[in-house]
């Protein structure tokens, strides 16, 4: 992974620290299947990283509770914005790109506020809300989403295979969509 990736990690940390038990995880592991996306599908990795490795930042500034809970998502976006801004100057990121990052950052769980739309008309945009939607799939991501919806492991794969997502927000690329299909059926053989 490129030096300044691992810086912005290392500075973003902390907040996961300050935040939901599963999001060192959840970054982790999105931060190296992005790259191979981004490899495959020939996209803008010095978007996309930065957008995953930051998206969920600002609930080390929210009140704990259910993460689904809508004004939380609202306000976590918020937050996140600011110290995504903050994080990215610091490493004197390209300001046009510093300008793009924040905004997908307050921008990047919207589909729960009812707006689909976003993520189709842009590709990183869309390939992020794929990625963090596979995380429920993952070896840790399914049984830590399990814990917060309260699904076992039956009713958690019925809630991703009857998804809305798949239908308002359809993969950006064939590589996210094959990646969903085998951790799906991972945690399918494992029931
Ligand atoms: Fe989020
Ligand atoms: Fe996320």
């Amino acid at each position: 992974m490129k030096p300044i990736y691992q810086q912005i990690w290392k500075l973003a940390k902390p907040y996961y620290k300050k935040g939901r038990p599963m999001d060192i995880d959840h970054i982790e592991w999105m931060m190296k299947d992005a790259l191979l996306v981004c490899k495959k599908e020939n996209l803008d990795d010095t978007l996309l990283l930065p957008l995953v490795i930051l998206h969920d930042v600002g609930y080390a500034e929210v009140p704990k509770d259910n993460p689904y809970n809508l004004d939380l998502r609202k306000a976590h976006m918020k937050a996140g914005k600011k110290i995504a801004k903050e994080i990215l100057e610091k490493v004197n990121y390209p300001k046009d790109k510093i300008k793009t990052i924040s905004y997908y950052v307050s921008v990047h769980d919207n589909w729960a506020l009812g707006n689909n739309k976003i993520y189709q008309k842009d590709v990183i945009l869309g390939t992020f809300t794929d990625l963090d939607f596979i995380w429920m799939t993952t070896k840790k991501g399914f049984p830590a989403i399990s814990k917060i919806l309260k699904k076992n492991k039956k009713e958690m794969v019925q809630y991703i295979e009857n998804n809305e997502k798949l239908v308002e927000r359809p993969f950006a690329t064939k590589t996210v969509k094959e990646l969903f299909q085998k951790y799906l059926q991972q945690r399918k053989k494992a029931l």
